[in-house]
């Protein structure tokens, strides 16, 4: 079987005149597609869906949307244009040329840098699969399938870099990203948010919201790559990414905007009437919201961190929006405040700036995420209801790092494990939540119905109408 690469994979990277990773990716193209069979959306081979494909990285020709089934997704490799000249900005080779070839002593670190964040691509995807089975609408279903596709192409950009710069590695590694599985007891995914299940789409806004978002501030950090061809590969992801935390924000911002108009209309802040019509309580929005948040938390990795400091040194993963800060990009000297538990209190102690980078990254990450909720709240507030949603502290049911040593509650009080016992259930989703939000979850799978518990979007997509068949099932 020869394949026409111009045709069946769009991409600006010449693959044409390459021999060699025309036949790498010849190689892994039918294990790909073999693995988005398996565990993939479930159940919708024959499903044409209104999709927005790359064709090219230009701002006005990459979006193309059209009816498509998403076997026949075209998935294609787009690395913004390179900047002519472009330089490492920070670390020990500040101020030489960016490589263009990955530099051979610091091969495995690139590495694992690269497979860490292709691994996580797959997963959503696997996290996500039988979602579609309980969609609250076409137009919900058509968001989810867009951003199963889009990860789908974000494991093929990491997949390509793998393929074209790390050798026989770098094909052992791309195929072993479709061989383990999200929550898997063997073979699981690397990263612990990344093995969690998403049952529901409460859980799944939450997830593009909260947990995409880590996906950005990561991105972000290895687009400041002196590795040129990694920093241009994250650049165009990021395009993609956006409308990933689009469907998150949206997503709560419409359950929140449907519940808060009931509890007007009916006088009521109580969850149990709430629950009663069949639409979700704020309260366990709120459960909801610090269950991903502090998972995503996690994600950022140890608050001190040697290996945060040998990627920055080295010029491998840069800090969020690095050439816009304003100091010696070595960080010479340089402290930074991190949290630690001590006497059984959380307090604040210095670390140098470049052994804190993971916690740098993740106060970043909880600024944009904090203001993203805070217009959650502006929906409330317009509705005329007083509660308020809310980020829980940094240090609130954290796994790994010095933070997860004791149990801390949403404020940031260290707490005794009985009365994390006694209160758990009011800040994270209990078996009965889980429960509740699971028996909403039908199926709405008719141009412009909605399930009762989310508002429709104010707008369709691509300027369509929200009533139009984003979904046609064969
Ligand atoms: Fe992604
Ligand atoms: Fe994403």
């Amino acid at each position: 079987m020869t394949i026409d690469y111009s045709e069946k994979i769009p991409n600006n990277v010449d693959l044409a005149s390459n021999r060699t990773l025309q036949r790498a990716l010849e190689q892994w193209q039918p294990e790909f597609l073999h693995w988005w069979d398996d565990m993939g959306p479930e159940g919708t081979s024959g499903t044409d869906v209104y999709l927005r494909t790359a064709v090219s990285v230009e701002p006005k020709g990459w979006a193309h949307f059209d009816y498509v089934k998403m076997p026949d997704y075209r998935w294609g490799i787009f690395l913004t244009p390179a900047e002519a000249g472009r330089k490492i900005n920070f670390g020990a080779h500040k101020g030489e040329p960016a490589w263009q070839e990955v530099p051979g002593e610091y091969r495995s670190n690139l590495r694992r840098l690269i497979v860490t964040q292709g691994d996580t691509e797959p997963a959503s995807v696997e996290q996500q699969r039988h979602l579609g089975l309980t969609c609250p609408s076409l137009y919900d279903l058509r968001n989810l399938f867009q951003v199963n596709v889009e990860e789908g192409r974000h494991l093929w950009a990491m997949v390509y870099l793998l393929q074209a710069y790390f050798g026989r590695d770098g094909r052992e590694e791309a195929e072993a990203l479709l061989q383990r599985r999200s929550g898997d007891a063997d073979n699981p995914r690397i990263l612990g948010a990344f093995n969690e299940r998403t049952p529901d789409w409460l859980s799944f806004f939450m997830f593009t919201f909260f947990t995409d978002r880590d996906g950005k501030y990561q991105l972000c950090s290895l687009a400041e790559s002196g590795f040129d061809p990694l920093a241009r590969t994250c650049r165009f992801m990021l395009t993609e990414e956006a409308h990933h935390m689009f469907v998150g924000e949206s997503g709560i911002g419409r359950i929140v905007q449907r519940t808060c108009e009931a509890m007007v209309q009916h006088r009521t802040d109580d969850p149990g009437e709430i629950r009663a019509l069949g639409l979700i309580d704020l309260p366990t929005i709120q459960r909801y919201l610090n269950f991903h948040f502090s998972v995503t938390m996690d994600l950022f990795g140890a608050d001190v961190s040697s290996n945060a400091a040998t990627f920055y040194s080295t010029g491998l993963k840069g800090r969020f929006e690095e050439t816009k800060i304003d100091d010696d990009h070595l960080l010479a000297g340089a402290m930074y405040p991190v949290l630690e538990i001590r006497d059984g209190r959380l307090v604040t102690a210095e670390a140098p700036a470049l052994n804190a980078l993971n916690e740098k990254l993740r106060d970043d990450y909880i600024r944009d995420a904090a203001a993203g909720v805070e217009r959650w709240n502006r929906v409330i507030e317009k509705q005329g209801v007083t509660l308020r949603l809310k980020v829980p502290h940094k240090a609130f049911n954290r796994k790994i790092g010095p933070l997860a040593a004791a149990p801390i509650d949403p404020d940031g009080n260290v707490v005794s494990p009985a009365a994390w016992a006694a209160s758990v259930d009011r800040w994270l989703p209990s078996a009965a939540d889980r429960a509740f939000v699971a028996s909403l979850m039908g199926r709405v799978a008719e141009p412009g119905k909605f399930a009762n518990w989310i508002a429709p979007p104010a707008r369709g997509i691509n300027n369509q109408p929200v009533d139009f068949a984003y979904v046609r099932f064969n």
